[in-house]
């Protein structure tokens, strides 16, 4: 990574080897022509969340996606999506050993049942995976873990620790050689977890989980633009979460979490989770290695930490930030419905060079 200024001067120029984006829901029909160009733009391969309506539940399901996801790419940009199956309490390990050997299934997602968007096909019951998982673990296909628990007695905020000693350890105990990415991490204990773990564990951190704590959901009054799951946590779960992203520790890589409902579903007496950061994803995340004094580092979280640990080999395309104020547009346009971004009609601090 280069930057363009010696000295005590802040840099104005940061370039970087293409980042990869490892965690991101791009939706299908007009959301996904809406939001893809955003990523593609930044990201050389953007690892693709399979929670659809249908999900995306077979190897036959991936390659149409994989299909439409091409088909809606602007012409001329390179992005390739990484696909991942969406785990049911249904998986057999014929269809995981399926995935193995497509080439295109890069890894298979858990979603407790009930924990979040379209997570209604998802595991009620980890026991009833044990065969897809045991294949999993002997055909390395690594398990992407939405990690909460959605007992109702357990507090919102305590979801995600609850979910580290009810299923993580038990199932790390049971099959040690699967490899695991623990998503958009939101607490010191996931943090901490993850650090103790082996080299298997890994983890990937939003951009809105490193730059804003539970406060920004309140700020002034209920901001549905700011709800997420897992939530948004205390401010110390927050500075963990900087500490761990800028860190320099491999097991830690970016995975944005980009998640577009249109305006009115976010904006309703029981409005969805997700916030949608893919249209300046990579100049968010500039911003927090920034204000840790790390922007040095912000090319190893970025482009290669989740390279190696999904087995690819770095992007060998260079992307350059600049240091230029641009004010966030308040919406942008999804096929006649409104997008609502992080930061409408706020600041931003970095912008792509053309
Ligand atoms: O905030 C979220 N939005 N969290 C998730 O786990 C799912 C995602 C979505 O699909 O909207
Ligand atoms: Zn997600």
């Amino acid at each position: 990574m280069s930057g363009g200024a010696e000295g005590g001067e802040r840099v104005q120029e940061l370039t970087l080897a293409r980042p990869d984006d490892f965690h991101v829901h791009l939706r299908d029909g007009a959301m996904l022509r809406a939001v893809l160009p955003d990523t593609a733009r930044r990201f050389g391969r953007a690892l693709v969340m399979p929670n659809l309506s249908p999900p995306v539940a077979t190897t036959d399901d991936a390659r149409a996606y994989r299909a439409a996801i091409l088909e809606a790419l602007p012409a001329g940009v390179a992005c390739e999506p990484l696909m991942a199956l969406y785990l049911t309490d249904r998986t057999t390990p014929q269809e995981i050993a399926r995935a193995r050997a497509s080439g295109i299934v890069h890894g298979v997602k858990l979603y407790p049942a009930g924990a979040t968007t379209n997570s209604a096909s998802g595991v009620t019951d980890i026991t009833r995976c044990f065969a897809a998982l045991a294949t999993m673990e002997a055909e390395d296909l690594p398990l992407l873990v939405h990690g909460e628990v959605t007992d109702p007695r357990v507090d919102v905020f305590d979801r995600e620790e609850a979910f580290i000693d009810r299923v993580l350890i038990p199932l790390i105990e049971r099959f040690p050689g699967l490899r695991i990415v623990f998503e958009h991490i939101t607490t010191r204990q996931a943090v901490a977890f993850v650090e103790g773990a082996s080299s298997r564990i890994a983890a990937t951190v939003t951009a809105h989980h490193l730059l804003y704590s539970r406060n920004a959901m309140f700020a002034g009054g209920l901001r549905p633009h700011m709800y997420c799951l897992p939530v948004l946590k205390r401010e110390v779960h927050r500075e963990a979460l900087v500490r761990a992203a800028t860190g320099g520790n491999p097991k830690f890589f970016l995975g944005t979490d980009s998640a577009p409902h249109p305006r009115a579903a976010k904006e309703a007496s029981c409005g969805c989770a997700g916030i949608y950061t893919a249209f300046a994803a990579i100049e968010l995340y500039a911003e927090v290695f920034e204000a840790a004094g790390r922007l040095d580092r912000l090319e190893a979280f970025a482009s290669l930490h989740g390279a190696r640990f999904y087995g690819l080999p770095p992007n060998r395309e260079r992307l350059t930030l600049v240091r230029e104020a641009w004010t966030v547009p308040r919406e942008y346009g999804c096929g006649g419905q409104a997008l609502v971004p992080l930061r409408a009609g706020e600041q931003m601090h970095w912008r792509l060079k053309d």
